[in-house]
């Protein structure tokens, strides 16, 4: 019996805290006796350090201990070699974490870490990823875990013949992700137990790297992570800030608060890898696509391998009978490129819905019709039917929505003024999954609820949404229950990542509500007269979900101005449209995907690492010379939602929306500012330089 919660708008339980000032982040626990830790980067790209001179640092008032490979305490090595820190003399990027100076202030231990003289054997090194590089390969496999490369048809001879053809090539830079609260910790030690507040996605994931580190049991760790000031994916996992205050927090034995610089989130946290993306489409005289090719080269580092799934997106977009997708990777020493918001799916729709955009004028065919008439219900690349594909409603409500109808498709063909007007449109897709997870639910006596799940939220609304689909699930009106998130002693969930937080721990919610009801109906009396708990776990059911092509769809608008001397972009409007199952509350969602799109308009228009080879690393590595959209950027985005029905989803029948919202929204950009001047650059960001 729904209490109507889910689909309601109530705003954030949290969102007084926030907005006063009283919600706690990682390093804003009073903790007894606190001390500070800074993390000093190597200053070589690659190499070895050959000395490390404490002296002055620790004769610096203040400065309790300078922790470095030869004297930092030993850690496991584990299967993710960025977080094995201070643990070997060897450097293998610029940024990389050498030493952490503890004191008894944070000036106190920024100034030691100034004072630390670390000499280095430098080697020579590779920081920039080339089409050409001698150093390229076939991964085995693409993030997480999609096959390197697919191909059906003859692609070569579908192309060939075809009357109208497309052969692109799309760059895109490193991306950096720049949550407003950096990397941060709180260590404690305290008889053998290690408790951390950190920020994170993920705590349960982070309580075991850091008890495969440290080698204790899982038990002996709790992290926290009640509030969390975004993380786009660079928090997924445990991270540098985390391993560093408990090393450090275990040598001073004193707790230790770390939190990363902004400069040091630029590389170390990792990033989106720069990727080159050669796109080839073929079509026969009515724009029906007969041959695709998507190749993509990206990097990953010498320590571990991350491959983007770059052309993932391309393999179910759009149908053909020939097709081919290709990833190759080259081993660089650089940080390791890790997840920003859609891995794979964001640069991917960039290029694919770039090129329908170069094929849409090549056959001369409006750019919504020619994906409405290339639209698939069966997916291509598993051969099976879509849950649900609402793309083509998606593209018809915002053509509609935005006034597409009347748009003369000639560039440079609309003209206010200086500026120059274009509009553009793009396709979205972002896949639907689910992770197992677990919950517990408790009926209190005075008739309240409580449920439990180490869910996470990121600052999306998470928290909200879990109330609302408790309530739901118990049956009771929302103000009767009460959400416990965040912290790893609670039963342990599924990362905030990946777009599927809401599928993943809605779907234990869910069961437990259920599983509680069952259980007070078939007690003995009217009323229990003490606390009744379950507790679900939906490793069976979801792990033996069959496997189907689910997805969540798009279609973005997009309407700009461009300054016809000074190559000046503007954003006029931008208007996406989404279908992406039940949405639970509509004021998050909302802002899920209006954020999503800005910064899909942030890599159109501004965001860029500018990596210098002789330094081995970004030069640009702050929000003063990294640019990123901001509010004077946004004179108007809005985001819709159809209603979608799916029961082939999970039990709440939610898409997940994390995501979806950046995917094509920089390809809309690019493909309004070519309809606008008649320029079609290939190379992200759309400087003014690369207009004139
Ligand atoms: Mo998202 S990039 O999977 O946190």
């Amino acid at each position: 019996m729904s209490t109507g919660a889910v689909g309601r708008a109530y705003p954030r339980l949290e969102g007084r805290e926030k907005v006063t000032g009283t919600a706690r982040y990682a390093v804003e626990y009073p903790v007894d006796g606190v001390t500070y830790g800074w993390a000093v980067p190597s200053a070589v790209v690659r190499g070895r350090i050959t000395r490390v001179d404490t002296a002055e640092a620790l004769a610096s008032p203040g400065v309790l201990a300078v922790l470095h490979h030869g004297n930092a305490p030993r850690l496991a090595p584990g299967p993710q070699p960025e977080v094995w820190l201070l643990q070997e003399p060897a450097v293998h990027y610029r940024g990389q974490f050498v030493a952490v100076v503890v004191a008894t202030s944070l000036e106190a231990a920024r100034e030691g870490a100034r004072l630390v003289r670390i000499d280095y054997d430098t080697g020579p090194h590779s920081t920039v990823l080339a089409a050409d590089h001698p150093g390229l390969y076939r991964p085995d496999k693409v993030n997480p875990n999609y096959p390197t490369d697919t191909a059906e048809g003859d692609f070569d001879a579908g192309y060939a013949a075809a009357p109208v053809r497309v052969d692109a090539t799309y760059r895109t830079p490193a991306y950096h992700n720049n949550p407003m609260e950096p990397h941060a910790t709180t260590a404690h030690w305290r008889d053998g137990r290690l408790l951390v507040h950190d920020s994170t996605q993920g705590a349960s994931l982070v309580r075991a790297t850091l008890a495969e580190l440290f080698e204790v049991p899982p038990e002996s760790v709790r992290v926290i992570a009640e509030h969390v000031g975004g993380g786009f994916g660079s928090k997924g996992y445990a991270k540098a800030s985390v391993v560093l205050a408990a090393l450090a927090a275990r040598h001073v034995d004193r707790p230790v608060r770390l939190a990363l610089t902004r400069q040091q989130l630029f590389g170390p946290v990792g990033y989106r890898t720069p990727i080159i993306q050669r796109v080839r489409l073929a079509a026969d005289a009515d724009g029906r696509l007969t041959a695709i090719c998507h190749d993509a080269i990206s990097q990953t580092s010498t320590i571990r391998e991350f491959a983007e799934q770059t052309a993932v997106y391309t393999r179910s977009m759009y149908a053909a009978p020939h097709r081919r997708t290709t990833h190759r990777l080259v081993r660089l020493d650089v940080p390791t490129p890790f997840w920003m918001r859609a891995p794979g799916e964001c640069p991917g729709a960039y290029a694919l819905e770039s090129a329908m955009d170069e094929l849409a004028t090549a056959v001369g065919i409006d750019p919504v019709e020619l994906r409405i008439r290339n639209d698939a219900q069966v997916d291509p690349d598993q051969g099976r039917p879509f849950t649900s594909r609402n793309l083509v409603a998606c593209l018809r409500d915002g053509a509609q929505r935005f006034g597409w109808a009347d748009r003369d498709p000639t560039p440079r063909a609309r003209r206010d003024g200086r500026w120059l007007i274009g509009t553009g449109v793009a396709g979205s897709s972002y896949p639907a999954r689910a992770r197992p997870s677990s919950a517990t639910a408790t009926a209190r006596p005075d008739g309240s609820f409580l449920v439990r799940i180490n869910a996470t939220d990121i600052g999306t609304g998470a928290r909200t949404a879990m109330w609302q689909v408790a309530a739901d699930a118990l049956g009771v009106p929302p103000e009767r229950v009460e959400i416990r998130i965040g912290d790893s002693d609670l039963p342990t969930a599924a990362v905030a990542g990946g777009s599927m937080g809401t599928a993943s721990w809605s779907w234990a919610v869910i069961r437990a509500g259920q599983a509680l009801r069952e259980k007070l109906r078939d007690l003995p009396g009217d009323e229990p007269s003490g606390e009744v708990t379950v507790e679900v776990s939906t490793d069976d059911e979801v792990g033996g979900q069959p496997t189907l092509p689910r997805y969540a769809y798009g279609a973005q608008f997009v309407e700009v101005r461009v300054d016809a001397d000074t190559g000046e972009v503007r954003l006029n409007r931008m208007l996406g449209v989404f279908a992406a199952g039940r949405i639970v509350n509509p004021t998050t969602a909302r802002s899920q995907l209006v954020g999503g799109m800005t910064m899909g308009l942030s890599m159109a228009l501004h965001e860029e690492g500018l990596l210098d080879e002789r330094y081995g690393d970004w030069v640009n590595h702050d929000l003063a010379t990294y640019h990123i959209t901001v509010c004077p950027d946004v004179e108007s985005i809005e985001a819709y939602w159809l209603d979608e029905q799916d029961d082939e989803l999970n039990p709440a029948g939610v898409k997940g929306i994390g995501e979806i919202g950046i995917v094509g929204a920089a390809a809309a950009v690019a493909n309004a500012v070519h309809h606008a001047t008649g320029v079609r650059i290939r190379e992200l960001p759309i400087r003014v330089d690369k207009l004139v």
